[in-house]
Parts: C-alpha cells; structure tokens; sequence
C-alpha cells in the first residue's frame, strides 16, 4: 500500500459553512492560491448548486489554480451534478464529490427510504457523475453511525460504480479512535475493490467531541490515504480536523510511515490568512497555530527551554513557519527567563543585582498579566534606548 496520503482541504466548503466565515470570490481565489503554495491535493472549492455565488466561485477557482485537483459537492441529485459539472469546466484536474447518508436515522428521517434504494441511488449518482468526469469520489454520509457490514455494502456497490474516492465521514464526530480505526480496517478488509486498488479510502472527520483528529489519525493507520480537513480545524459545529495538525502529527511521528505534500513553513501565514479573511480568532491554545502553541511561561519550562528547546519542544517553530518560540514573562516565570531577557534587551545582569530585580519584577507580575519589555528596562534602571546604545 502506497504511504503518501493525500491530503483534501475542504477550508472553502465545510469550512466557509460557519456562520460569519462566508467569503467573496475574490477572497476564495486568494485562499485557493495560498492553499496550492500549501501543497494540498484537493481544494474542495463548494456546493455550486446551493448559490449563485458558490457556483461562480467554483468557476473562478478552476481558473486560478493549477496544480490541486478542484473538488465540487452535490447531493445524489443529477441536477447537482449538473451544476458541478459546468461549473469544474475550467479546471485542469477535476473531480465530482456526490453522496448520501447511510445511517439507519438518515435513511429513515432524510430520506424516508430503505437501505436497498440508498444503495441504487449512490450507484446512479456515482454512474452520472462519470459521465462528465473521471475522478468521482463518493462521500456516505454519517458513516461514522453507519453500521459496518452496511457501510461495505455500499462502499463496494459505489468502487464498482467508478468511484475512485470513497469518503467515510464521522458527519456528526460521534466516533471513538479505536472505533473509526476499526471501521476503516473492515472495509479494506471486506471490499475487494479497496485491495485491489481500484479506490482509496478517505476521512473526514467532525469535532463534536475533540476527537477529529485522533479519529483522522486512527483511519490513516488503518488504510485510509486521503485525509479532509480545514485550516485551523474551522468547520461546522466544533469544526473539522485541521490541516496544520495531521500535517505536523505525522512529519513528527515518523514511525507512522506516512508522507504528505504539505510544505509545512507555510502553514503559519495559511493560518493568519484564513483567520483574518473569515474574521474567525484562532483560539490561543490552538495547537501548532495558536498564539500560545510555542511559548514557555512557567519558571521550570523556561529554565529547560533556555538549556535546551528539546527539553519542552517535540516540533521547531520554524518548521510551521513561526520564526521563534516565545519566552513569556508572568508572575511563573522565573531567574533565568529574566536574566535571558535582559540580555536579549542589551543588558547583562548577575548575582545580587539580578536577585532584587527579580523580587521587583515578581511584585510587577502579580500585578499584570504579562511583563513587556519596556517594564523590564524600567526595573534594571535603564530605559530602551539607553540599553541599545
Ligand atoms: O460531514 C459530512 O458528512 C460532510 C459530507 C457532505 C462530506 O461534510
Ligand atoms: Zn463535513
């Protein structure tokens, strides 16, 4: 089995869904292109059916990127696929995403039909969109509740339809690791058409319970090798498994024996792009992106950090494209963090001297949240320019 995974970014469809996070063409051209410079294989650039400017937007993707695959959703409507069709006209590498739910409840509430005609319904949509393209990917929606021996069924009717993709998504991010890992190993193991290589398996896993990631993990290792997901994990609900954390999971694991195509410098800049057009703050504790993902506050983790980055770091900034981790002063940090800061700030410090201002700069802290340069130079008795100089 091949161990490069491809890796779907699905940023400007699940992920512009967020209430508040919609954008304009020109801004989806601007994500699109950053994504390409990204490394992504697919860009999943809408639902051209559900707008007039989704649709338009679609068009213009097409037209401005090059090397991705440019991804169009539809329901199993051949109206949709219709839409999807025309609108991917433009692109170099096309593919038509088209599905439908499998889990008993969507049957039964969405759809008001059996598990018999779900499946003949999954096969035409698969036939239909054949005929415009070569690279179909079917998507089951709420695989995650969808019983296994089911879900084969399905999986192989669609593999033998022509499906090249076969996404199983956890829609609702109701599933266990263990559970999503075992689901993946069953179809590769009952569906002749996986083995054979006729299509690979993909993941698309939601949050619902911060699990998104590790499920993504857990079907990867288990024979999965395309992986959906968005850039700061934004997304429907608690959101999508983020690009940045697969990426750097397995360039620091590489025990896992899977490779991508992500050029993770850019992931940063990827980042702050996103979150400034979407007007969508990424919270602080975020990890590899949030503001906090590198930065040491605690008097222990900075004294390591100082010795030695291996100490308190498993990845280096700058391999996410930040330029360095951040030693921050707080009321937890301690003799060294000070003293280093000093120095950086041009002002060499030891023994006693250091000790009092220490205590002085300990008072300071439990009165503010953060310590910043200018209140350093102030309790060393030497303002800024002065300490250049
Ligand atoms: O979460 C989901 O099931 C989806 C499908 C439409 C792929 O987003
Ligand atoms: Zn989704």
């Amino acid at each position: 089995m091949s161990d490069r995974l491809f890796i779907f970014d699905t940023t400007l469809r699940d992920g512009e869904q967020v209430p508040g996070c919609q954008l304009n063409t020109v801004e989806k051209i601007q994500v699109a292109r950053q994504l390409e410079a990204l490394g992504v294989d697919v860009i999943e650039a809408g639902f051209p059916v559900s707008s007039p400017g989704d649709f338009n937007s679609v068009i213009e993707i097409s037209k401005a990127v090059t090397w991705p695959t440019i991804c169009a959703l539809t329901r199993a409507v051949q109206k949709d696929i219709d839409v999807a069709a025309e609108a991917l006209q433009a692109a170099k590498h096309k593919r038509i995403h088209t599905g439908i739910g499998t889990s008993d409840s969507h049957i039964k509430y969405k759809f008001n039909s059996n598990r018999e005609e779900i499946i003949e319904r999954a096969v035409a949509a698969v036939k239909y969109a054949k005929r415009y393209v070569e690279d179909v990917e079917f998507y089951a929606e709420d695989a995650g509740r969808t019983d296994n021996e089911y879900l084969a069924r399905v999986v192989d009717a669609v593999v033998k339809a022509g499906a090249t993709v076969v996404n199983i998504p956890d829609t609702t991010g109701y599933c266990l690791p263990q559970e999503f890992g075992a689901k993946i190993k069953y179809l590769m193991e009952h569906v002749d058409g996986l083995s054979a290589g006729k299509a690979i398996l993909s993941t698309h896993c939601h949050n619902d319970l911060g699990m998104a990631t590790a499920n993504t993990i857990a079907g990867i290792m288990n024979g999965a090798r395309q992986a959906e997901v968005t850039i700061n994990g934004i997304g429907e609900r608690a959101g999508n498994t983020s690009l940045e954390e697969v990426a750097m999971i397995l360039k620091c694991h590489k025990g896992i024996g899977i490779d991508t195509n992500i050029n993770t410098q850019k992931i940063y800049p990827t980042s702050r792009l996103v979150s400034s057009l979407m007007n969508m703050p990424v919270q602080p504790n975020k990890a590899i992106v949030g503001r906090n993902a590198f930065a040491h506050s605690s008097g222990i983790h900075q004294d390591g950090v100082l010795k030695n980055v291996q100490t308190y770091e498993i990845m280096d900034p700058k391999d996410v494209g930040i330029d360095d981790n951040a030693i921050v002063l707080t009321a937890r940090s301690g003799r060294a963090a000070l003293k280093h800061r000093l120095s950086v700030l041009g002002v060499e410090m030891e023994g006693e001297r250091l000790d009092v201002t220490y205590q002085e700069f300990l008072k300071l802290a439990d009165k503010k949240k953060e310590v910043n340069d200018d209140d350093i130079l102030m309790l060393a008795g030497a303002d800024r320019a002065a300490a250049h100089a």
